[in-house]
């Protein structure tokens, strides 16, 4: 299988760093497509946890090359931080392991800046981002004005990039938020760039050279589906295209690179979102603080990148079914099941209602979750540890039915089923 794409299929956090972790092992390439330091995918590798916001989760794996794409936004400054982390960890970051797309656009502190501006002035309508500048850097690929990796390799770039931050300071200004410095930007931007030099690459070419010489290509999307700039829960989403084709452009991969392809599509046992925006499933009160867990433990539901508690839910069938279309996944990875062991019922959305009409389909995509409430089955929970299983058949039979509905409301195979965050805690079907 040349390429693999593995994506999101709900609103981001589903367990991808550790799927992908997964898949590496057999993987000669890892290659992030899209987002910024937005992402926080965690890899449990025995008493270690590694948070990665930015590097692709395969670089654990010590045979595999990480690639980060041109359709990301990256913030130099915690890019160097990661690298340090990861090497602190034994892990060795060379230019021969960590290639960066030139056209990957950068994330200066104006957009940081900006994103919290905005996030201000939208006060209680705010869309509840991160923080890390993805809007504002992605506003600028579009307006054509933003700087690119490969811009940190030119003379004239500390001009370029004082020029970019005196128009940011105008705006800012606007709104009263404190400006810049451009001396100090563009002295602490020269240093990233002498350290990353090294590391730029034309990756679009490196990669269908890999491909067409027989290498595995593993494409790690960030976010998810219903986070999609044009698919998700529009406003209430990221600024990248966060579903499967757009491992294609943000990796500067034809169409024929995707022929035969495998899709995974990472699916939560239940549903999480940070953030505002619509969640038909969403519960509340001492259920919610069950599903979410009290963060004691490294898994529970609180934001990898932010600490910000999760909102939790039940699993919605009927944007599981939309994410298989979108995607057009191959496949599903299920992760979190140990999270539901010990619930009486377990409950599944199987399709909606809109005032008194049944609704099988969105009528109009996502966004207008808010107007429909969801129509469940119930299933029987299970009380027995599945922690430990590796095999199909030593999970509780109301465990696999459960399972089985999934499988069937996706139509589509579960290839792998994770009962705990750490590496081995999988079983392979
Ligand atoms: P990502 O952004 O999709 O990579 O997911 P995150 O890393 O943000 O969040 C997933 C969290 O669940 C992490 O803390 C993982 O270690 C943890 N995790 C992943 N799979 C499982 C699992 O099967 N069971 C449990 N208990 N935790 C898991
Ligand atoms: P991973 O890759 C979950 C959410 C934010 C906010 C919205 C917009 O770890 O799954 P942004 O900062 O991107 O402008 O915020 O998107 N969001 C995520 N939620 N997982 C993520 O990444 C996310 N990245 C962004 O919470 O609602
Ligand atoms: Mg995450």
């Amino acid at each position: 299988m040349p390429l693999q794409i593995v994506i999101g299929a709900q609103w981001g956090d589903e367990g991808k760093g550790r799927i992908v972790d997964w898949f590496a092992a057999q993987a000669d390439i890892t290659a992030r497509f899209n987002g910024g330091d937005n992402a926080g995918h965690t890899v449990t590798v025995s008493d270690r946890v590694f948070k990665l916001h930015l590097v692709p989760s395969g670089i654990l794996h010590t045979g595999s090359v990480a690639v980060l794409g041109s359709g990301m936004v990256i913030n130099p400054q915690r890019l160097l931080d990661e690298i340090e982390m990861l090497r602190q960890a034994g892990i060795a970051i060379t230019p021969e392991r960590l290639r960066i797309s030139y056209a990957a656009h950068l994330i200066t502190p104006a957009h940081l800046a900006l994103d919290q501006a905005l996030e201000a002035g939208r006060a209680g309508d705010s869309l509840g981002t991160t923080g890390r500048g993805i809007g504002p850097a992605y506003t600028d690929k579009a307006a054509r004005q933003g700087l690119r990796m490969g811009d940190l390799l030119s003379p004239d770039f500390p001009e370029r990039l004082a020029g970019t931050l005196e128009v940011a300071n105008r705006t800012l200004k606007l709104w009263g938020a404190p400006v810049l410095d451009p001396a100090i930007v563009c002295a602490a931007y020269c240093a990233y760039a002498e350290q990353l030099k090294e590391y730029i690459a034309d990756a679009s070419a490196e990669l269908e050279q890999a491909l067409k010489t027989g290498k595995t290509v593993l494409a790690e999307g960030a976010q998810g589906t219903l986070l999609d700039i044009d698919q998700g829960t529009y406003p209430f989403v990221t600024s990248s295209a966060c579903v499967a084709p757009a491992a294609l452009t943000g990796l500067g991969l034809g169409l024929s690179a995707a022929q035969g392809a495998r899709v995974t599509g990472v699916v939560k046992a239940f549903q999480t979102r940070v953030g505002s925006g619509p969640f038909p499933t969403e519960v509340s009160g001492k259920f919610a603080d069950r599903l979410r867990g009290s963060g004691e433990n490294p898994w529970d539901e609180y934001g990898t990148t932010t600490g910000r508690p999760r909102r939790v839910g039940w699993l919605d069938g009927v944007l599981l079914r939309y994410a298989v279309r979108v995607n057009g996944l191959t496949e599903l990875a299920i992760t979190k099941l140990d999270v539901l062991t010990g619930l009486k019922t377990i409950r599944v959305c199987t399709s909606y209602r809109a005032g008194n009409q049944p609704l099988v389909e969105l009528p109009f995509g996502p966004a207008y979750l808010s107007q429909v409430e969801p129509v469940y089955e119930d299933f029987p929970g299970w009380q027995a540890d599945v922690s430990k299983a590796r095999r199909w058949k030593q999970l509780p039979s109301t465990a696999k039915d459960y399972l089985e509905c999934l499988r069937s409301l996706a139509g589509l195979p579960i290839h792998l089923v994770s009962v705990g965050p750490e590496r081995e805690q999988l079983i392979q079907l």
